[in-house]
């Protein structure tokens, strides 16, 4: 009976460490792998400013299907439709960065160090570079053997309310705090028309454009995208310091400024509105809050295996 107990608790240690992360996960492996991370990104950023917004996209897309498996970072194989080929895939750009980056990684340690690991690293990078806080990422991801277009439908849309930004959030062990905090993502970055038509045209019966919206804001907003928008590439920064990542946006989404549906959803209920004013009268209490969630967002791990191409499986 003992010996059975003694196994089955055996049992339960490796499966449960198998993903467990750390922060000192490849000290005796890969010493000089933040640093190397780092240096490809910047190179990056140097010659494209978009791609901090991209990365932290990119990992917050990962993190939502499968966990943070390196998922998104896989290309279309055969019949097999990657999640990169997806509809929500229109934000996503940049995967040269973390090819880069992994193979930078693979000269120095080969075969060690996930995808996962790489991308979430590159996600802080990414922050940091754009003045935004820095924090040590817990590694020991691995990475996934799945990718499906027909997954990216798990993640939020820009049109959803309230509860279901939360319910999203928290079938992933997200709470309201955390829905807020990195909904502060979108100081950073770019969207398209398409992603918050819903507002500025035909937005019900009723109002053609979302009351809650500044009138002189809808107004630019509409202009960027007619109704009959044809130019594919047209749309808007997500914060008017779209390199910079501050609490910006959370002012400007108390101003009626904010882009969609989703970010204006949050000052629908009482404790997400609470947090909101929050963030946007404190640049501290919003950079505490976004580390926190981020380490726990980027914590949803999945994978099984280490990839030496992160676009291919093993
Ligand atoms: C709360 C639910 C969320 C929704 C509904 C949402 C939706 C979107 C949409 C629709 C876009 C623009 C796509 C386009 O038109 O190109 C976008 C862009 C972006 N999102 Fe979110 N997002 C959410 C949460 C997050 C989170 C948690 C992060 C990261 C912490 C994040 C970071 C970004 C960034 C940085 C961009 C700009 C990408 C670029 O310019 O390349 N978002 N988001
Ligand atoms: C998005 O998906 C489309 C259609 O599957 C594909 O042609 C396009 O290259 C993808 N875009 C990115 C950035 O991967
Ligand atoms: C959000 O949308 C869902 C689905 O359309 C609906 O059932 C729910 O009542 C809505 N919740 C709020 C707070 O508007
Ligand atoms: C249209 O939206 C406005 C503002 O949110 C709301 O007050 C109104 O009830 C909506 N009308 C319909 C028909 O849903």
């Amino acid at each position: 009976m003992a010996a059975i107990v003694a196994v089955a608790l055996f049992i339960l240690f490796i499966s449960s460490s198998v993903n467990a992360l750390s922060l000192n996960y490849y000290g005796k492996t890969c010493p000089r792998l933040d640093s190397t991370v780092t240096t490809a990104v910047k190179k990056a950023i140097k010659n494209d400013k978009t791609v901090p917004a991209a990365l932290l996209r990119m990992h917050f897309h990962d993190c939502f299907i499968r966990g943070c498996d390196a998922s998104v970072l896989l290309q279309s194989k055969g019949k097999n439709k990657a999640e990169k080929d997806g509809p929500p895939n229109i934000s996503l750009h940049a995967f040269y960065v973390i090819d880069n980056a992994k193979k930078a990684v693979e000269a120095l340690c080969p075969g060690v160090v996930s995808c996962a690991d790489i991308l979430a690293l590159a996600a802080r990078d990414a922050v940091a570079l754009s003045g935004g806080p820095t924090w040590e990422v817990p590694k020991g991801r691995k990475d996934g053997r799945i990718s499906k277009a027909s997954e990216t439908i798990q993640l939020p849309a820009p049109t959803f309310n309230i509860s279901q930004l939360q319910q999203s959030f928290s079938q992933r062990g997200l709470s309201s705090k955390d829905l807020v905090a990195l909904s502060g993502g979108h100081t950073l970055g770019f969207a398209h028309c398409s992603s918050f038509q819903n507002r500025i045209h035909k937005f019900n019966t009723t109002q053609d454009v979302d009351p809650s919206l500044h009138p002189s804001f809808a107004a630019n907003l509409r202009s960027i995208c007619p109704a009959h928008n044809k130019a594919k590439n047209a749309g808007t920064a997500l914060d008017s310091t779209t390199a910079g990542f501050d609490n910006a946006y959370f002012k400007l989404l108390l101003q009626g400024k904010s882009v969609f549906s989703s970010d204006q959803a949050l000052l629908t209920a009482p404790t997400t509105k609470a947090l909101v004013s929050k963030f946007a009268s404190s640049q501290m209490e919003f950079r505490n809050a976004f580390v926190k969630s981020m380490i726990k967002m980027s914590s949803i791990t999945g994978g099984q295996e280490i990839r030496l191409d992160c676009k291919v499986v093993r």
